[in-house]
């Protein structure tokens, strides 16, 4: 049975954005990517047992070299830019790192710091959590960690106001269940930091509506809501996702592959307000002088980064699907587990195998079981190449179930002492509010506001 506290000796990760100085891996792979020009992601290990992480494979740069922000700064930026590209290019160079930080931010000695949160909406499912909760629990040992649930995000949706707070305390339960240790990491809830939202509104003063009214995830929302009904913070959502990650000096974000685009977003927005209002320009100001933000890169895991529905294996597994048994909770019963799973949908070819495009459900449930058994790809392919649906269901139904009833349990343990709970938050929000009041204040005299 695989224990979802031991960190997995190794974890593929791919960081999207900026990499430090690999300038000759960059060059042959923009190259490639140019041709392909797909997503431009290169992949890079990551060792999570006793080593520390190596970031030594090339990776890819999420930069994009927008023309507003050429436009809007009248040139060459300050920091440097993939000036090679033409607008609009990802590229893997190496963009600005800003190497002073305006809150006490980590120098290079210092642990780098990893933010991320999940907003307390529906049930959490296998999608949050191999896309992002079960990688937060390997990071943690080797860097500064804050996780948070993000309920202010949870209202850009109409929402029951009576849950909110009970969903709140049961997403913060299971980011403890799945094994984020608070004596290691600060978790903390969203809204008791109150710098989140003062940032976001000095961002939004910075972000264009054009940009936020072209997000993916604004339009696929706005169109399902009508759009008579959709609020101005489903709009500004981003805004306030970039502000939770600046506020911390940021380095990574580990989250699944549909959170790629407001990483992007948060990136652009760093590095213009850090050429609008930091250097010299705040210096001026009598401030320190140097970036004001970070430019985080986001930390997409190879396997889980997008699992499927279980009933369309082209579709996302999402909160807000209609039907319960397109998804598996993390608190479903056993029983509910293997039903879900007896009725998925399957396809009539035979053996089962990775990556064949005319079998997405296959692929989508191998993985699965690749990610709850915690064996190599190659394993699983070798183990069920012969195997009938029947049987791979059968396996895959006693994985998970396996793999979720400890944590079930530690969830119920949790639960079951609201004082502590209150307790872990309280901690958590001293300790981010401490960091994120630093860069807030920073931000302030910059932007020329007068001293409290
Ligand atoms: P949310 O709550 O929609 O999802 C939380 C995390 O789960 C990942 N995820 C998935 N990963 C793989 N397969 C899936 N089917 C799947 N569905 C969801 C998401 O990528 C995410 O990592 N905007 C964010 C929350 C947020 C945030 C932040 C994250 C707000 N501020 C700052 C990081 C840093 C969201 O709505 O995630």
């Amino acid at each position: 049975m695989s224990n979802p506290d031991t960190i997995s000796s190794y974890s593929l990760y791919e960081r999207v954005g900026r990499t430090k100085t690999r300038r000759r891996a960059a060059a042959a792979a923009a190259a490639a990517i140019r041709t392909k020009m797909g997503r431009s992601v290169l992949s890079h290990f990551l060792s999570l047992s006793t080593n520390p992480p190596r970031f030594s494979a090339p990776l890819s740069c999420s930069h994009i070299r927008t023309s507003y922000f050429k436009k809007r700064t009248g040139g060459t930026p300050s920091l440097q830019s993939p000036a090679h590209l033409p607008a609009g290019f990802r590229c893997l160079c190496t963009t600005s790192a800003p190497q002073t930080y305006s809150s006490d931010g980590p120098p290079s000695s210092v642990k780098k710091r990893v933010v991320s949160g999940v907003q307390p909406t529906g049930n959490i499912h296998l999608g949050n959590y191999l896309g992002a909760i079960k990688n937060w629990t390997s990071l943690q040992d080797t860097y500064e960690t804050l996780f948070f649930i993000v309920d202010l995000h949870a209202i850009t949706l109409p929402y029951d106001a009576q849950q909110l707070s009970k969903t709140t305390r049961n997403t913060a339960a299971i980011y403890l269940a799945c094994g984020v240790d608070p004596s290691k990491a600060s978790v903390f809830v969203q809204s008791h930091v109150r710098a989140h939202v003062e940032l976001m509104w000095l961002l939004s003063s910075e972000a264009r509506i054009g940009r936020l009214s072209r997000m993916i995830q604004f339009k696929e929302k706005s169109r399902k809501a009508g759009d008579e009904n959709v609020s101005v913070a489903l709009l500004t959502y981003p805004v306030l996702m970039a502000s939770d990650i600046l506020l911390y000096q940021s380095d990574l974000v580990p989250v699944g592959e549909d959170q790629t685009q407001h990483l992007e977003l948060t990136r652009e927005l760093a590095e213009r307000v850090n050429n609008l209002f930091g250097g010299r320009k705040w210096k001026k100001m009598g401030g320190r002088g140097g970036a004001l933000f970070k430019v985080p890169e986001a930390l997409i895991p190879p396997a889980g980064a997008r699992v499927m529905s279980l009933t369309d294996g082209l579709s996302k597994m999402s909160k807000s699907a209609p039907s319960d048994q397109s998804r598996i909770n993390l608190l479903d019963p056993k029983d509910v587990i293997a039903n879900k799973i007896k009725r998925c949908k399957t396809d009539s070819f035979p053996g089962m195998e990775f990556d064949n495009p005319n079998r997405p459900e296959c692929s989508n449930l191998l993985s699965i079981y690749q990610l709850v058994t915690g064996k190599t790809k190659e394993e699983v392919a070798q183990e069920c190449i012969d195997m009938n649906w029947g049987t791979f269901k059968t396996n895959l139904a006693d994985a998970l179930i396996d793999h979720l009833h400890p944590i079930q349990a530690r969830y119920n343990d949790i639960t079951s002492d609201a004082t502590y709970l209150d307790k872990v938050l309280s901690e958590g929000a001293r300790k981010a509010a401490n960091i994120a009041d630093a860069t807030l204040n920073n931000v302030y005299q910059a932007m020329g506001f007068l001293p409290r």
